[in-house]
């Protein structure tokens, strides 16, 4: 093995996804905003880090959130809702592109162009910061499911998000079999 070299504290676990969180305002105006700090801490439990923007009070208004993972098709508008605030342009939405749908399960927008979305309710506020959700339902455009009726990785190209020099990735090609691959070495 060669020389191990030391970071310091950082956010380095890769891979980080690219969630979209999508929310209503006070006026039921649909936003979204870019998050790379999160992730599924239980069964049906998620966890995202956020500081103040017009998504959390969002959030703290209608205790609700959609989380969709950006995919590559949307790569520039996913960056876009992480850039720009909806505090500040009102046409956020159509800039990105995105078009919404209201939640049958929670009072959240499910962004139709991305394929994949958990519908949560806010549980609480962590430490003013870390927004613990109930995924009440998961939403999937049929376009990404395979033949087995479930989501498709060779369909659904998930980005991931470089911390260390900003870019974004695509998910690769498929190379093994959970549960299964690791029994050879029994
Ligand atoms: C790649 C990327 C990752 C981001 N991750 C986070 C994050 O984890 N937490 C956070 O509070 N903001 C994060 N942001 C910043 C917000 O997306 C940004 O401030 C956004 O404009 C907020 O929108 P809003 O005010 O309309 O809610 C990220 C932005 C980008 C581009």
């Amino acid at each position: 093995m060669s020389e191990r070299k030391n970071f310091g504290a950082q956010p380095f676990l890769f891979p980080q996804p690219v969630l979209i969180i999508g929310t209503y305002d006070e006026q039921g105006k649909a936003n979204a905003m870019n998050a790379a700090w999160g992730g599924i801490v239980g069964r049906d439990e998620i966890i995202i880090d956020l500081s103040q923007h017009k998504t959390t009070d969002n959030i703290k208004l209608n205790k609700a959130f959609t989380v969709s993972a950006a995919d590559t098709e949307h790569m520039v508008a996913s960056d876009y809702v992480g850039i720009v605030s909806g505090k500040d342009e009102p046409e956020k939405m159509e800039k990105a592109g995105f078009t919404t749908v209201k939640s049958e399960y929670v009072n959240a927008p499910v962004i139709k162009e991305l394929p994949v979305a958990l519908e949560c309710e806010l549980i609480k506020v962590i430490d003013d910061n870390k927004y613990l959700g109930r995924i009440k339902n998961v939403s999937v455009d049929e376009s990404v499911l395979g033949e087995d009726g479930e989501i498709s990785l060779e369909k659904f190209v998930p980005i991931t998000y470089d911390p260390v020099h900003h870019g974004y990735y695509k998910l690769g090609e498929k190379v093994g079999n959970a549960f299964k691959d690791g029994a050879k070495l029994k």
